[in-house]
Parts: C-alpha cells; structure tokens; sequence
C-alpha cells in the first residue's frame, strides 16, 4: 500500500495531468471522487472535465491565484484549479491536498439496469426538493399520520399507506388524481376493508401485502382485486418488506416474522434495546443476502444475518441526537448492494447515509434548510435513483433529483 502510494506520489509530480485526469470527471465541479467525504472534484485548468480529487477544508485564504495564464503555478507542488467557493479566477492547490492517502479513490461497482443500481457512496442528490404530488392544503392527498408509509416502484410509480383513511392510495400518473388500490376508505375488518394500515410490500406481479394493524392481520390483495384475503391472523404488523425470492417479512414488536413459514427471523425476546431485541415499532428492509435491516425506537439501525442470534448496530447509537453518530426518531430504511445504509432520521428533518462500517453517517439531504417544517416519515428511490421523501407536515410527496454524475464508474 505504501509503495503505491510513494509511486502515485512521483507519477503526480512528474505527469499531472494524465494522473489527474483519470483521477476525477469535474464536469460538476465538488462532485464525490472519494470514500473521504471531505474530498471533492476540483476541474483542473488544464484540462477540459480532468479534476483533481482534493481535500476540500483547505482555507480559502491559503490559496494563491494563479499565473496570469490562469494555467500555472510557479510555486513547486501546487496545481492550477477553479474553486469557484474561493475565489472566481483560478487557484493554485497544494499536491499535499490531494495525495490518495488523504483522498483515497474508490472502487465502484458497474452499473446495470434495475432499479437503485445507480447508487453508490459518491451519490449525491439536488438538494431543492421538487415537490410532486400533494400541493393543495384544503384538499390534502391524504390524510397524514406519524405512521404512514410510502413505496416507489420501478416505475416510479407512488403508493400511500393512509392510515386515518384505512386504504391504500396509487399515483402512476403523478398530474392526475390517485386511484385507491386497497381498503374502501372505511375503517372495518370486512375483506375489502382495511382499519389503520401502517406499511406496504409490493410484489413483482402487483400484489400488495398490507399491515392491517389495527385488524391484527396482514392481508394480500391481488393485483386489481376488490378485495383482500388474510395471510397472518393475530399480529400487531408495524412493517413489510420482500426479499429477492419475494418472501415476505413481518415486523411486529420485538420481532421479526418471515411468510411462507412463519418464523421468528430477528428478535423474540421481548421489546428492548438489547442487541438480541427489537424496539415496539420496528421499521424492516432486507438486503440481496437475506439480511434484515431495521430500525426502531432506540434510535439505531441494526443488521440480522441469516440465522443470527442478536443483531449489529450499523447506524446511530441508542441516545437521541443530532450529531453525525446520532440518529433521532429513524423510521425508514433501505440499503444499497454496496450495504451502505440510508435512513430517514425524522425528527432530525434529514436523510443520511451511513457508509458501510463506519460509525457515522452524513446527510445526503437536509430539509429543514430548504423547508423548516418537513416532517420526513418516510422515504423512497425510484428507477434512477431519485430520492422521494413523504413529508407528513404539509401532507405531500417531494422528489430531490440524483446527480447522475456523482457515482463514477471503474
Ligand atoms: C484569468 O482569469 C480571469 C478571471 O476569470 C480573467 O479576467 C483573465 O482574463 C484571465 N487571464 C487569462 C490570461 O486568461
Ligand atoms: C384545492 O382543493 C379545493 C377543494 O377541493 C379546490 O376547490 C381547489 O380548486 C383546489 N386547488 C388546487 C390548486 O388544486
Ligand atoms: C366499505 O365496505 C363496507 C363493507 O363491505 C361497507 O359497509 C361500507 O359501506 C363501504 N364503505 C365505503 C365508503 O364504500
Ligand atoms: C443540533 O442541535 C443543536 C441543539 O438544538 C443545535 O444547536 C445544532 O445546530 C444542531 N446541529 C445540527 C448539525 O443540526
Ligand atoms: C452478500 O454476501 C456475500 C458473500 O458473503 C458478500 O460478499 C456480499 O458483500 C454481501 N452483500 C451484501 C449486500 O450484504
Ligand atoms: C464526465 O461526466 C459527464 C457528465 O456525466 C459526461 O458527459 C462526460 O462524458 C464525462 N467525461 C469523462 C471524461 O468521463
């Protein structure tokens, strides 16, 4: 390790532009290039889209401009590049700055069709949200509570659990109005009725399991049918979600069940914190390994491999709060192939993302700077990687686009 980085060092000083130039793509310039995310791509004057992979919390004030050329830098160890957050005319950036060993490259995995397979570590998304669904105050899209929960298909096609209107609302057109696919809008325990579903599970060929919580079932209703049928008798359902082989998990309090089969898949041993527990209203997502993700009122994410016996923290640390090892009131999961772990940390107002082994997390969007009143419960990607967010505040589905460029391919 130390020989190629001693070897990167000397190619740097001799060939800078070749090295740099295959080093980042500054197309946009402060893009992700590195596992360090305080390093960003710095376009290097030189060299049209060629950036520099740099240490970023470099004072503005230790930077000189340029020669005259805006090309050069007579001062040895020093390259050329715009930093437009510094100062418009170019900047002389230190070699130091941008040694591997400060930002080290990141191996990406190729990309393929299918959802969510644009997602990486470097991913970066706008951060203005778009709002897509739900502007009309006096006439919410639904009617909002702590415990609904939203799902984007592939298609990018948006469906609500509306829990205080006992049904399950469907947009695939996001202009027009949304059509309800289970429930009746009714609360009741009849087969076409559901009373407070809280989360949802969509199979391949359309079929939707719900939680009807307060039914103590979880229903399956065919795709098109007017009515469902129970699956689960006798459960407080808080949670669903398919694996790969579409069976199907079940959060409940304290545990986990997986169907067909019925069995006790993480937890089974009382509400609690404890590593071998699980919170009252676990939140569950299942990775391409079969592992269980979830996360619960003790403000953490843990992971469950297949047969485990108690659970690894992956995100937050059991004590409310806002700092970067913190989560406070997460309510919504997912994972990427590459097992970093995105989650709605909703009383923080943010959606962050916790890199894989690390004990901290950063914010891939924070809402309360451009809405100081979101209120994000839930959370979604699409086909391409947007990120869609279900604010319960203003009862409204908003999109934050992904910056295409930001996962680099090699
Ligand atoms: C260098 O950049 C500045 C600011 O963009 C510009 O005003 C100046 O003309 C440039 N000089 C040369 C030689 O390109
Ligand atoms: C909002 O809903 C109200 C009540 O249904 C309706 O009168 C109004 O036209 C709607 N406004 C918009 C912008 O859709
Ligand atoms: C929903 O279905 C139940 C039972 O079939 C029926 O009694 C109720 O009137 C229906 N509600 C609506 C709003 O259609
Ligand atoms: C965390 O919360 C404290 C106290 O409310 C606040 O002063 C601080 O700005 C917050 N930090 C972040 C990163 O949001
Ligand atoms: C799945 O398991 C394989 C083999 O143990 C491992 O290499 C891979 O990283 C795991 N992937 C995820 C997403 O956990
Ligand atoms: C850099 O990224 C832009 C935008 O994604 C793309 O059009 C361009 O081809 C890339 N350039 C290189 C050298 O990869």
């Amino acid at each position: 390790m130390r020989i190629v980085s001693v070897l990167f060092w000397v190619i740097l000083s001799n060939y800078a532009d070749r090295v740099f130039t295959q080093t980042c793509n500054a197309t946009y310039p402060y893009s992700r290039c590195s596992s360090n995310l305080d390093c960003g791509c710095l376009p290097l004057t030189r060299s049209g889209n060629g950036g520099v992979c740099a240490y970023l919390n470099v004072p503005c004030t230790d930077l000189i401009p340029c020669e005259n050329d805006n090309r050069t830098c007579t001062e040895a160890r020093q390259v050329c590049v715009k930093h437009s957050r510094c100062q418009n005319i170019p900047l002389c950036y230190p070699l130091d700055m941008i040694h591997p060993n400060l930002c080290p490259p990141t191996t990406f995995r190729p990309s393929s069709s299918g959802s969510n397979n644009d997602l990486c570590e470097t991913t970066t998304w706008q951060q203005q949200g778009i709002t897509i669904l739900g502007t009309n105050s006096t006439q919410p899209i639904w009617n909002p509570y702590d415990d609904d929960e939203f799902f984007v298909d592939v298609d990018e096609t948006i469906y609500i659990v509306d829990y205080r209107n006992d049904q399950v609302i469907k947009w695939k057109n996001w202009n027009s109005p949304g059509e309800i696919v289970a429930g009746n809008g009714s609360y009741g325990s009849a087969n076409n009725q559901l009373d407070s579903p809280n989360s949802i599970a969509i199979k391949k060929d359309g079929t939707i399991f719900v939680c009807d919580a307060g039914n103590y079932r979880v229903q399956r209703w065919y795709k098109n049918a007017q009515q469902g049928q129970t699956i689960i008798d006798n459960i407080y359902c808080t949670s669903l979600a398919l694996d790969q082989e579409e069976s199907l998990y079940i959060g409940s309090p304290g545990l986990i069940i997986k169907w067909p089969g019925n069995q006790i898949v993480a937890g089974g041993n009382d509400v609690g914190t404890k590593l071998n527990q699980l919170g009252y209203l676990p939140r569950i997502f299942i990775d391409q390994n079969q592992s269980i993700f979830v996360a619960d009122e003790g403000n953490r994410v843990v992971k469950w491999t297949i047969g485990a016996r108690e659970g690894i923290v992956v995100a937050g640390n059991n004590k409310a709060g806002n700092d970067s090892s913190q989560l406070n009131g997460p309510r919504s999961v997912f994972v990427d192939q590459m097992e970093n772990v995105y989650i709605a940390d909703t009383k923080n107002q943010r959606v962050v993302r916790w890199l894989k082994g690390l004990s901290s997390g950063t914010v891939i969007v924070d809402l309360k700077i451009t809405d100081q009143y979101f209120d994000p419960i839930s959370f979604s990607f699409g086909r391409n990687g947007n990120l869609f967010v279900l604010d319960k505040y203003i009862a409204r589905v908003q999109m934050f686009t992904i910056d295409k460029n930001t996962c680099a391919r090699g």
